[in-house]
Parts: structure tokens; C-alpha cells; sequence
């Protein structure tokens, strides 16, 4: 058995897909683990690392890919995909929901995808869920960044030279990343106000110490995802959204809808009503964004508010996010693990969901739905 780690060539991307740690439990699984030289260095794990872990360097991207399971951070390309050998089992961020091209190609050349944005948000699955370990750090980084832009001190501060009152962060959509956001703003000392549609977000938000915006709130679909709301539900949304945002020195926004645009929670007129030196961290800049004017990788300054988009923002921590998902894809392809070796079982109750394609067929549900291809069984490619 032979797993390759390559060398991540996407913008800004930093992390990598196995670090030391677990390549010493596949070394100790019997299997042979080849990285692509320098895979590791920007996340802080240098070859020598590896080595010691018991991989075998390897120069390029063809023979890094050349494996029988191959473990990506991002999608490959489609010529990355070509040195994938036909009946091998990739996993990594596939991108399953838009990238077609992507899910055609790895169909066509029989290899088995795992896409961990489909490993299904249950008990059972946590440790393999990379949709939450990343989003943790992104939200911990948004924060981060906003307090480091923001020209005020975040917490009170009691001196001879003066009382510097706390600043105000505001805390929009409180999933992972949301949760992480408020957290780290409460550890730095400042007053956190949070909002989120779904209504259980406010024992949550309570329970870390801020305080819930009572703005409407809209029960969830079957999914456990937010639903988009009606018009007149954003208006009020937006409305009531605005007396918090215009008082706020930093805002993080993380609000998101599966498969739609990011619903917009602080539109244009509220930010010229925001004081001067306020920072706004737009964690939806990659679908639409939350704030109106925002722009995805970019840093806006509009009337004094500046507006972050970013789009990288777990590749900012790359060592703790490069342990994280390494941890999940170390558990995500060990359920594929048996007496037998090592066995694509689509039966399994965590990676069986995951399996985007297998054997030349596309088979997961919502990717056959995204590329209008017909429920319920899949299609040859
Ligand atoms: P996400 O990244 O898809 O969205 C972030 C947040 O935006 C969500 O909390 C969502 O309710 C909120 N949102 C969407 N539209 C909004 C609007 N118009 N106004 C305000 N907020 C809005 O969310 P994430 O972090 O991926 O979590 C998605 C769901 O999965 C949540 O229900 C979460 O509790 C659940 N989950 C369950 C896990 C488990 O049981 N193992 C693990 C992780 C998440």
C-alpha cells in the first residue's frame, strides 16, 4: 500500500495533508509514504521530519501522486489528476458541489474521491469532520485579524494615563468558525454581541458570555443547515442588525447557506453609518459575502471602515490547521481499513457518504444534483 502526499501549489495555500504524526500511524500501518519534497515546509514540518516519521522524499508532483491513495489539502488540477493511477482512492477539499470538471475527470479515470465537505456532520463522524476543524481556525484567525487591524485596545484597561473602556465585537452567523470568533473576542476582553438565524445559536452565544442579538430567528431544514429566510425576515434581520453593527469597533461575519450565495447581514448604508476605524472581517468574502462592498482577497477601506475579505484563512495558522486535518483524513481513510488491507467500502457510515466517485460513476447525491444528472443511481462517465 502506498499513500503520496504532494506538494500543494494553490494560491496562499499553506497547509498540507499529512504531517509527522500521522505519517508515523500509516508507517506503523505497514503502508509506504512518499512526500513531495518541501510539502510541509510552509506549515512548519521539514522533510527531515517526514523522514524521521519514516516517509520517503520524493522530488515531484508525478511521483508524489503515483500512489495508490493520495492525500490533498485542495483539489488537483485536471493534469494532477492524470498522474493519479486509474483505480487509486484520493481524498482531500474536492470542491464536489461546483468543481464538474473535476468530478467528471476523476470519474472517467475510475478513481475513488473522497470529498471530506461530504463526510456527514454526525457524533460519529467528528474526528473526521474538516468542514469544522478548519472553519475552528478560521474563526479564531478572523478575530485575530480584526483585533490586530483595529485601532483600539480590546480589552478595558485601568491606568494612571486613563480608563480605556473594552471595544464592541459583533459576531454574525455562530456555527464553528462563529463560536471560535466569540471565543477568542470574549479571551481578548471585549464586549461580544452575537446573532445567528438558527434560534438554538443563543444558549450557545450565552454560554460563552456574549450576549444574543434579538433579531428573528428561523428554524433549520432537515440537514441542520440555515435556510434561506423571505425577504421581509432579512429586512427586519437587517434592521436590527444595523443598531449593533454601527456601535461595533470589530465585526466578524461567518453567515453561510449550503450551495447559496452567503445572505447579505450589513448592507452598504450600515457601513457608512460605522465609525471610522471600524474593522469588518468577512468570512463569506469566497460566496458573496455578508457585507455589501466586501471583496474576496482583498482589504477595502470604505468611508474609514476597512473590509477584509479573506480567503486563506486556515492556511494562516498552517501548522495547528495542518495537524487538524491531517487528524481527520488519518480517521476518514482508516475506516477503509481492515483485516482485508485496505478496501473501499461504500457501506461504511462515514466515508460510503463521502465517496463522490467510485469505479467510473458519480455517486453522490448533491454533486448529481449540482451537475443535473438524474437521481437516484449513478451514471457511467
Ligand atoms: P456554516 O459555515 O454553513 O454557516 C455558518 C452559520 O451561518 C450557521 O450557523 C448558519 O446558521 C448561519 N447563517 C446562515 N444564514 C444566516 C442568516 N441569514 N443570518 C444569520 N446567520 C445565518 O455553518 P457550520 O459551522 O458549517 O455549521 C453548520 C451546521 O452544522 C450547524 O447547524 C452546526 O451546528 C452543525 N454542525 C454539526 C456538527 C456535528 O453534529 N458533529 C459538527 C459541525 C457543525
Amino acid at each position: 500500500m502506498r499513500l503520496g502526499i504532494p506538494l500543494e501549489h494553490a494560491a496562499h495555500e499553506r497547509r498540507v495533508a499529512a504531517v509527522p504524526a500521522s505519517v508515523k500511524v500509516f508507517t506503523g500501518w505497514g503502508w509506504d509514504v512518499v512526500v513531495e519534497a518541501g510539502a510541509g515546509d510552509a506549515a512548519g514540518f521539514p522533510d527531515n521530519e517526514f523522514v524521521e516519521a519514516g516517509a520517503t522524499i520524493v522530488a515531484d508532483a508525478a511521483t508524489s501522486h503515483n500512489a495508490d491513495l493520495v492525500l490533498r489539502v485542495g483539489p488537483p488540477t485536471l493534469e494532477e489528476v492524470e498522474l493519479i493511477p486509474g483505480g487509486a482512492v484520493l481524498a482531500g477539499f474536492l470542491e464536489p458541489f461546483t468543481a464538474v470538471d473535476l468530478v467528471r475527470a476523476l470519474a472517467d479515470r475510475k478513481i475513488t474521491a473522497l470529498a471530506v465537505e461530504a463526510v456527514p456532520r454526525t457524533t460519529l463522524a467528528q474526528a473526521m469532520d474538516a468542514l469544522s476543524s478548519q472553519a475552528n481556525i478560521a474563526g479564531y484567525a478572523a478575530a485575530i485579524i480584526a483585533a490586530d487591524d483595529s485601532p483600539k485596545f480590546p480589552t478595558m484597561l485601568v491606568t494612571a494615563a486613563g480608563t480605556i473602556p473594552p471595544a464592541r465585537a459583533l459576531v454574525l452567523g455562530v456555527g464553528v468558525a462563529g463560536l471560535q470568533a466569540i471565543a477568542t473576542f470574549k479571551r481578548l476582553g471585549s464586549i461580544v454581541h452575537a446573532y445567528d438565524i438558527r434560534p438554538e445559536t443563543k444558549e450557545q452565544v450565552e454560554s460563552l458570555g456574549a450576549k444574543f442579538v434579538p433579531a428573528p430567528t428561523v428554524e433549520m431544514d432537515e440537514g441542520g443547515y440555515a435556510r434561506e429566510v423571505d425577504a421581509e425576515t432579512a429586512a427586519k434581520q437587517q434592521e436590527i442588525l444595523a443598531d449593533y453593527a454601527t456601535k461595533a469597533d470589530m465585526i466578524v461575519t461567518t453567515a453561510q447557506i449550503p450551495g447559496r450565495p452567503a445572505p447579505t447581514l450589513v448592507t452598504a448604508n450600515v457601513v457608512a453609518r460605522m465609525h471610522e476605524g471600524a474593522i469588518i472581517v468577512d468570512m463569506a468574502a469566497s460566496s458573496g459575502g455578508n457585507v455589501e462592498g466586501t471583496v474576496a482577497d482583498e482589504i477595502v477601506n470604505v468611508g474609514g471602515v476597512t473590509i477584509h475579505g479573506p480567503i486563506d484563512l486556515p492556511s494562516r495558522v498552517a501548522t495547528d490547521a495542518s495537524r487538524m486535518y491531517a487528524r481527520n483524513l488519518q480517521e476518514l481513510v482508516g475506516r477503509w481499513r481492515g483485516e482485508e488491507g485496505f478496501t473501499v467500502d461504500l457501506e461504511d457510515e462515514v466515508a460510503g457518504p463521502a465517496t463522490i466517485t467510485n469505479d467510473g460513476w458519480i455517486l453522490h447525491p448533491r454533486t448529481r444534483s449540482a451537475m443535473d444528472l438524474e437521481d437516484p443511481e449513478g451514471e457511467a462517465s
